[in-house]
């Protein structure tokens, strides 16, 4: 059986106590911590920067999964990569040159993601599998926590489990937006391996209880 990750979303913990969400999240058996990066520009929202992953890192062993909703992108990979992201992923809108942007996060020793927004037909990710670590679905429009999950994204990511099956890679196949109990088993029956989930966790009284309800092991 695949195993299943969940990668807790901070942009819904309490921002008044981060260090300890992120310490209560790994206790209660978050495998990732997904950190959502905005712009106000690429997206309609804006969150935080490298400042916070760097004052973060010290608190935790979780990989950290930069989830980039910026553009440009590029002229701040090393200081994602610096401050201690684990994993990089960024859209291949936010730039005209998603190879070389996936080359400069491999360059940087981190591993490389590339995000598809809903409308993103899978097609751009053919000739760069080589260089791809994850690939993330959205399951929602980027840019806000606590949006209603997108079904129309399920025969997706179906698509992208036989493509990374037929390709022989080692690519983790991620899902963010709207992931909750109801909808977790579906993401996992469509062939995701990694769950993004915000409102699931950190809305929870009780985060362990959630997380495991969102591997399936409750
Ligand atoms: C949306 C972000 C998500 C978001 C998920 O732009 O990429 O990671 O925080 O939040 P929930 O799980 O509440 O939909
Ligand atoms: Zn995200």
């Amino acid at each position: 059986m695949t195993k299943i990750r969940i990668a807790p979303s901070l942009l819904a913990a309490d921002f008044a106590r981060l260090g300890e969400e992120v310490r209560a999240i790994e206790q209660a058996g978050a495998d990732w911590l997904h950190l959502d990066i905005m712009d106000g520009h690429f997206v309609p929202n804006i969150s935080f920067g490298p400042s916070l992953i760097r004052a973060l890192r010290p608190h935790s062993k979780m990989p950290f999964d930069v989830h980039l909703m910026i553009a440009p992108a590029d002229p701040y990979l090393a200081a994602f990569a610096e401050a201690g992201a684990d994993l990089i992923s960024l859209h291949p809108e936010a730039g005209p040159h998603l190879h070389r942007s996936l080359q400069t996060i491999r360059a940087l020793g981190k591993k490389a993601g590339v995000v598809l927004n809903p409308a993103t037909p899978v097609d751009c990710l053919a000739h760069v599998l080589d260089l791809t670590d994850l690939i993330l679905v959205m399951s929602v429009n980027p840019g806000f926590g606590g949006q209603s999950f997108l079904t129309s994204q399920l025969a997706k990511i179906a698509e992208l489990r036989r493509m990374i099956t037929e390709s022989g890679r080692d690519i983790a196949l991620q899902v963010d937006g709207g992931v909750t109990l109801k909808t977790a088993p579906d993401c996992i029956a469509a062939g995701a391996d990694v769950l993004v989930a915000g409102t699931a966790v950190f809305g929870a009284a009780d985060y362990a209880v959630a997380i495991a309800g969102l591997k399936g092991s409750a």
